[in-house]
């Protein structure tokens, strides 16, 4: 995986609202004392805050005996970890070869120039959040991505305005 894909990891934000440093802290501790206990304890913040955000990073550095450098690197190197909390809808679009070959990469570069957005972000009303994810095995049906989970082939512009619609005229996915 490339490294230098991951800069939609290193944004500052602010943590999330329910941020709690001592629960962080105890969620951490419980995956302190296993050998790979990092990637689970990342995954127990997300879980329990909707993202990783930089305040937890020198709870992890000290549970773990790594730099806040390594910790972040981490984090970075992984693309299922947020920075931020996620919108209402989130929308993976696959940036891997097959798709990008296909037109996905015109299709995600209008899409995120019509939002104001990049990778990662949110629309400012909450709705949706379109992140980069590399392959979903959905190779046949290219451009391919996750909506709230969902795969959608064979994406094409239409589609693409549809599922923001969606987005924008609906709560949260059950
Ligand atoms: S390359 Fe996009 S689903 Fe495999």
């Amino acid at each position: 995986m490339d490294i230098a894909m991951t800069d939609e990891h290193s944004r500052h934000a602010p943590p999330p609202p329910d941020w709690d440093a001592a629960r962080a802290g105890a969620l951490i501790a419980a995956e302190s004392g296993r050998e790979g206990g990092l990637l689970p304890a990342l995954h127990a913040v997300q879980a329990a805050f909707g993202c990783v955000p930089e305040a937890a990073e020198p709870l992890l550095a000290s549970a773990f005996n790594l730099s806040r450098a390594e910790v972040k690197g981490v984090i970075g190197f992984y693309h299922d970890f947020r920075r931020a909390p996620a919108g209402r809808h989130v929308l993976k679009l696959c940036r891997a070869e097959a798709c990008q070959s296909m037109n996905g990469a015109a299709l995600a570069a209008d899409l995120l120039a019509r939002l104001g957005l990049d990778w990662g972000g949110t629309t400012a009303d909450g709705a949706l959040t379109i992140e980069a994810v590399y392959c979903l095995g959905l190779c046949a049906m290219p451009p391919a991505a996750l909506f709230d989970g969902a795969p959608v082939g064979r994406l094409e512009a239409g589609r693409l305005a549809a599922l923001v619609a969606e987005a924008r005229q609906t709560g949260p996915s059950a």
